[in-house]
């Protein structure tokens, strides 16, 4: 399914999407990270280029080339994004967060590097700032739309995270059988604030992208 979008209605809007994985530093050289590509933020960010807007691409390690024509902020930690979306979101008319950002973070970080001296290796890990939760805690005019990458219990956990970020919309993506971070396609289902619910398929991030952006764009009226 090819979608041409030559009209820009995105027109005008300023768009703050996340993309790619956050890493937790240990110590000077060590951090714990997880697998994301940043596809699925960099197929929105270029959806939403060729629609017209203007748009700020938040992103922590990806292993895609970024858009051309998108302002990129680097934010490789959990504290560096929530700062990069805090700087700018009261200036944002939506916030997509696509990013695979970190849950915990050391407990105290080693200002030197950890030496390998025993059998055993313990770290201690707390949470960090769930960044969504407190943009969604100080949402105003902004669309805020969020991911969520389910194993099980799609449609429960998306929508428990859909009332709990205080969301307008949420994409929640199916990793149960095998369907795993890096791939070009995914099967996405939409679950809006309002209670309506739209099945995407399989498709690729392109096209995925596409069809949320249809979403976001009901949400500005
Ligand atoms: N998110 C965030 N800050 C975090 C963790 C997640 O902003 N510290 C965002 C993600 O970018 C995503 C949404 O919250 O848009 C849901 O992320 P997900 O990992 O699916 O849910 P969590 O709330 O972290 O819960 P869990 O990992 O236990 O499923
Ligand atoms: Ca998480």
């Amino acid at each position: 399914m090819a979608l041409l979008y030559p009209k820009k209605d995105f027109a005008g809007k300023r768009v703050l999407v996340t993309a790619g994985g956050t890493e937790a530093p240990l110590d000077p050289v060590r951090v714990l990270t997880n697998r994301s590509s940043g596809k699925m933020g960099i197929a929105l960010a270029e959806a939403l280029l060729e629609r017209g807007a203007e748009v700020t691409l938040i992103h922590g390690h990806v292993t895609e080339d970024l858009p051309k024509g998108a302002q990129a902020v680097k934010a490789l930690t959990n504290e560096a994004m929530a700062k990069a979306l805090q700087e700018r979101f009261s200036e944002a008319d939506a916030v997509i967060m696509a990013a695979a950002v970190s849950d915990y973070k050391v407990k105290e970080y080693a200002t030197e590097k950890i030496k390998k001296t025993g059998e055993t290796l313990h770290l201690e890990l707390i949470k960090d700032l769930d960044i969504l939760k407190s943009l969604g805690d100080q949402k105003d005019q902004q669309v805020l739309v969020g991911f969520a990458a389910e194993s099980e219990d799609i449609e429960k956990n998306a929508l428990e995270k859909l009332k709990k970020k205080n969301l307008d919309l949420i994409c929640a993506n199916d990793i149960s059988h095998g369907k795993v971070f890096g791939e070009n396609q995914n099967d996405v289902t939409l679950y809006h604030k309002s209670g309506d619910i739209i099945p995407l398929g399989e498709l690729s991030k392109k096209e995925t992208a596409d069809l949320i952006l249809d979403e976001v764009q009901k949400l500005f009226h």
